[in-house]
């Protein structure tokens, strides 16, 4: 038997059973949390303080797997297009970008508490919510419908004539329509009025005495040196694409760069999350990859579709099943975009963002010139005319990309003697250690023979050596771990200068001849072998 967060939830029945496995879901969800800090994946920060909220810690497994994904992005970035290049710009910036961005004004979550059991909401969360439940309610009656008919069950001919469906149909698009209108008017008093009139109830109180709903600014702020007119207040960057639109002119000149082109960024936002939740989910301080494309004014459209297909590419390539992603075309746009979608992956808590594409038009580019004093117009010798270019970006959390590879990894297995074994299926470029080494028994000359196959590969790949305990043991550690391949050195070694090979998922053993194992473990594990899928 396998359980599989994402697998599992992408097969659930809608029928009795869901709470049930809903629960289940919650409960691997724990384990996985568990699990995370058990074998050095991720820790809390602060944690012998108790912890800081929010905030995380990630262990000597979480580092290498991290390091792993941000390497695939990157290399995806600026090895796979010519006219794509890195920089790496600082998190304090002067405090004129944030006005210019428009995040000292716009940069906000609408709030709403409840009197009774004084607990903080997003108010645009709970209506989405709420939204959530007619999707709910209406897929449970089809699903119900559906087992009722078998065969001759006609969906959409049920969807459309069936009253209760319909009803529930009627209040969802209702509901859908005033939001979207609320939320494009930043009117808070019909946001309030909308939980109001659903009926919406505190999950903790189970009232509806709610307060009335206030904006409130997400950038954390600091203070940065000091002189006589006292210390200049600066933000902690709520987003890294601002430190790429402020050098697009920088990087555009000295790299003599032609429109279309993009500069890509890793690196730490911070963010004054309200509701902190999901362990690494929705953090205070987190990664961003984010990619910008400068594009000419009017081919926007056409680039925005370009990247939409390429990063949902980029996410299916590492085989977790295309059942796992889909897009979620925003009904609300960002004040700079004109056309955006998100990303999602299907979390042990449902489908979530992982990442974010919008066409940003020259919003940024204009303000920054506006505010700056100082051209950011691009000649194009082509059109012979100068332009602000217009902006797709591409923005991924690393976080919750990490997040999504571990839930999507993470299994349990009841084995022929009825063991259990965790493990975590990594797609191989990704996982922390490439290969553990080990000697089938501590004597004999076997610890040496299997140090000396080490020291010949840990050039290549990050490897462990490992001689302690039962072999079976040794295995179930490196499950747990997600490393790909074992190497195991016995008495026929000596002679034959051959190993087995234990592959982590099947469990199979290969016998492979020690000269050929850098060669056969490369193709295996390597970043290339995924981003020849790319292209
Ligand atoms: N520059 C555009 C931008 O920042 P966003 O949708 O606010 O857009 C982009 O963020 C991505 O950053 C998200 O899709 C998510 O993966 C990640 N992200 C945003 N807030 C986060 C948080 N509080 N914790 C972890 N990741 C976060």
């Amino acid at each position: 038997m396998l359980i599989s967060y994402a697998w599992s939830l992408a097969h659930r029945p809608i029928n009795s059973l869901f709470t049930l496995v809903e629960m289940a879901q919650e409960d691997i969800f724990k384990k996985l949390v568990s699990h995370c800090k058990e074998y050095g994946f991720v820790f809390p920060s602060s944690d012998i303080y108790d912890g800081l909220s929010a905030v995380y810690d990630y262990g000597q497994m979480g580092v290498e797997l991290k390091n792993n994904i941000k390497k695939y992005w990157w290399d995806s970035m600026a090895l796979l297009h010519e006219n794509i290049v890195g920089i790496d710009s600082a998190i304090f910036m002067h405090p004129t970008i944030w006005k210019a961005s428009g995040h000292v004004d716009a940069f906000n979550d609408p709030l709403i508490d409840n009197k009774d059991s004084k607990k903080r909401y997003r108010a645009d969360v709970l209506i989405e919510d709420q939204l959530a439940k007619y999707d709910e309610k209406i897929n449970k009656d089809v699903a119900k419908a559906a087992k009722r008919f078998g065969e001759s069950f006609d969906e959409a001919q049920f969807r459309s004539t069936n009253g209760r469906v319909l009803e529930n149909q009627g209040k969802r698009n209702a509901l859908h329509i005033r939001f979207t209108k609320a939320l494009n008017d930043g009117n808070l008093e019909e946001l309030r009025q909308i939980i109001v009139d659903e009926e919406i109830t505190c999950p903790i109180s189970g009232t509806r005495n709610w307060t009335e709903v206030r904006q409130f600014n997400l950038m954390f702020s600091t203070e940065m040196g000091s002189t006589a007119d006292g210390a200049m207040k600066v933000y902690l960057r709520p987003e890294t694409a601002q430190g790429i639109f402020v050098n697009y002119m920088n990087v555009q000149k000295t790299g003599r760069m032609k429109i279309p082109f993009g500069i890509a960024q890793i690196g730490k936002a911070f963010r004054n999350e309200i509701i902190a939740r999901q362990f690494i989910f929705r953090m205070r301080e987190f990664e961003q990859m984010e990619m910008q494309f400068f594009v000419r004014p009017g081919s926007e459209l056409e680039w925005f579709a370009k990247w939409k297909e390429l990063r949902m590419k980029w996410h299916k390539a590492l085989g977790f099943g295309d059942n796992h992603y889909r897009y979620h075309d925003h009904d609300k746009l960002a004040h700079y975009a004109n056309a955006a979608t998100d990303i999602e992956f299907l979390m042990p808590f449902g489908f979530k963002e992982v990442e974010g594409i919008h066409s940003r038009t020259d919003f940024d580019l204009s303000q920054h010139e506006k505010y700056s004093g100082k051209s950011i117009k691009y000649f194009d010798p082509e059109l012979n005319e100068s332009y602000i270019p217009y902006v797709i970006e591409t923005s991924i959390g690393v976080d919750r990309m990490f997040l999504s590879v571990l839930s999507a990894s993470y299994c349990e297995e009841t084995l022929g003697n009825g063991e259990t074994r965790v493990l975590l299926k990594l797609p191989a470029p990704l996982a922390p250690v490439k290969l553990a080494v080990m000697p089938l028994v501590k004597k004999d000359g076997l610890p040496e023979k299997a140090r000396e196959i080490m020291d010949t590969l840990k050039f290549q790949f990050h490897c462990q050596y490992d001689e302690k305990d039962s072999i079976g043991k040794r295995y179930r550690r490196q499950d747990a771990i997600g490393t790909p391949y074992c190497i195991t050195v016995d008495h026929q070694s000596l002679d034959d200068n051959c190993v087995t090979l234990r592959n982590r998922d099947t469990m199979q053993q290969e016998r492979v001849a020690i000269a050929e194992l850098n060669s056969i473990i490369a193709d295996r594990v390597s970043i290339t072998g995924i981003l020849k899928k790319l292209i």
